[in-house]
């Protein structure tokens, strides 16, 4: 007998103003036109003043329970992937927890920055194929916009605000790859890197900080390690790029995404893109684009599909699960 943890639900929420690229024109020197060939981001939502990151990720745990037809009382488990939380501590996870009005099960965060998603998901499918839990609402959320300095053109141009959530539910499967819900998982993170790609606060400064990055140290390490995770994911389970029906990668830039197509040999028409509208949104922005990927017609159940994401660490990752 084979435990598959299965999509149940999905859905997001955005912050409700939308911040073209022509409004950086006014306070840094770039252009509309910079900033679509080289990332091709055209918008990105930013959080209000007050608006948190566990606000984000409650709108869009609501909209995967309603999409799944379920209440937080069905829930066992929530693991909230994010680099953004409110405070310190408590975790963003146990603050979305109380608002959802889920006082059984457990929650907690997850940090692997914009890999995060898929390490969240990772540890929900474990958490489930073990016997932990039989539902895991698996969230991911970010106000990058609080990590930016204003002044850099090279990341504040970049970065997005946003959640997005799915449910995932233990059911038993034949063991194939024709079951439906997660089928390979494939993570790694290499410490060594940290200096390509970082925030210059936390505790030890007393401050929040600003992220700071090297860009094209951290688009060459991208595209490269990328495509090897995914591959080695479908390795696992005997998949090539020729059986996936979609891409659902990390939304950072146009050009990594199409780099990574490319060397999974997978054509751009079976790969779900969001990073014209949401630009990066770090640990969300895949749990974003699966829930537009399906809003759109794109996503449809019994697709197989493969996430992939890289983040600060580095950490990399890819999941491989039949919609
Ligand atoms: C950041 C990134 C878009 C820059 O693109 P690039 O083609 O590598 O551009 P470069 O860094 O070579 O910069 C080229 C020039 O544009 C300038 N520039 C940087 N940001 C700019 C902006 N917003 N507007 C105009 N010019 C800009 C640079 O200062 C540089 O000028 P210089 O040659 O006079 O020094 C790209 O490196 C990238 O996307 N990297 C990966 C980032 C990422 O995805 N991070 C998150 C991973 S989770």
């Amino acid at each position: 007998m084979t435990i598959r943890a299965v999509v149940k639900g999905v859905g997001h929420y955005l912050p409700e103003r939308i911040v073209p690229n022509s409004e950086f024109e006014q306070t840094i020197e770039t252009s509309d036109e910079w900033i679509r060939t080289r990332s091709g981001i055209e918008r990105r939502h930013f959080v209000a003043e007050g608006q948190t990151t566990s606000d984000l990720a409650t709108r869009a745990a609501e909209a995967a329970l309603a999409h799944a037809g379920l209440t937080a009382d069905d829930i066992d488990a929530i693991v909230l992937a994010t680099s953004t939380a409110d405070l310190t501590f408590p975790s963003a996870a146990t603050m979305v927890q109380a608002r959802l009005g889920m006082t059984r099960g457990f929650a907690f965060d997850v940090q692997a920055v914009c890999a995060g998603f898929v390490f969240a998901l990772s540890n929900a499918n474990a958490l489930i194929v073990s016997g932990q839990a039989k539902r895991v609402l698996v969230i991911g959320a970010e106000t990058f916009s609080r990590l930016m300095d204003w002044t850099d053109r090279g990341t504040c141009v970049l970065f997005g605000d946003g959640a997005g959530a799915v449910i995932l539910e233990g059911e038993t499967g034949s063991g194939t790859t024709d079951d439906r819900g997660i089928l390979a998982t494939d993570l790694h993170s290499d410490g060594r890197h940290k200096d390509i790609l970082y925030v210059d606060g936390g505790v030890s400064t007393g401050t929040t900080g600003h992220l700071r990055m090297q860009g094209k140290e951290v688009f060459r390490h991208a595209v490269e390690k990328l495509a090897e995770t995914a591959h080695a994911a479908l390795d696992k389970v005997g998949l090539s790029g020729a059986d996936v029906d979609w891409i659902v990668p990390h939304q950072a830039n146009i050009r990594i995404i199409e780099g990574t197509a490319k060397r999974m040999q997978v054509p751009m028409d079976r790969v779900v893109v969001t990073v014209q509208d949401h630009g990066n949104t770090s640990a969300a922005s895949i749990p974003l684009a699966l829930s537009v990927g399906v809003q759109r017609g794109q996503i449809k159940p019994g697709d197989l599909v493969v996430t992939e994401a890289i983040g600060g660490g580095l950490a990399w990752g890819a999941v491989v699960l039949r919609w």
